[in-house]
């Protein structure tokens, strides 16, 4: 099983950036945490951050090309913005799990709503890093029992 890890814009200062909402772990140590559960889970994992929308819309039309099993997905602030997102991972029907570090829904109005939310399989959300690790324990469970069910 493959899984695409993509990181939205301005998650590359996980770490420095407003310790007190997002926590001290960086990226690399997350990306690190995740490819100690993707070993234990057996499964092939990439991870990439980007501050671009559009270089992550390459790389969902990429993964869809590829036929990568599953996405898991911090947009950051594009989730809250992008239709073109979420319009990348229908069109590639990229089944997708999506996390964020905070707890949007403690915060700002405008962090409540996000446009992958209800294509996603389903969402974590203030967990810190381990939103991280959580998520994608979720993703690979589902998509094997998909996996299975299709058998
Ligand atoms: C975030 C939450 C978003 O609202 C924010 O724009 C981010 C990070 C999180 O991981 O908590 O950049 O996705």
């Amino acid at each position: 099983m493959k899984v695409l890890v993509l990181h939205g814009p301005n998650l590359n200062l996980f770490g420095t950036r407003e310790k007190s909402i997002y926590g001290s772990a960086t990226l690399c140590d997350i990306n690190d945490g995740l490819e100690k559960i993707a070993k234990e889970l057996s499964i092939d994992i990439s991870c990439l951050q980007s501050n671009s929308e559009s270089v992550l819309i390459d790389e969902i039309h990429k993964a869809g090309a590829e036929k990568i099993d599953g996405l898991l997905i911090n947009p950051a602030a594009l989730g809250h913005t992008s239709i073109a997102l979420r319009d990348a991972i229908l069109a590639v029907a990229l089944p997708c799990v999506e996390v964020h570090a905070s707890n949007i829904y403690a915060r700002e109005e405008f962090r409540h709503k996000t446009y992958l939310s209800d294509i996603a399989i389903g969402v974590i959300t203030g967990f810190g890093a381990e939103s991280y690790y959580l998520g994608l324990r979720a993703l690979v469970k589902s998509l094997s029992d998909r996996k299975k069910a299709s058998a």
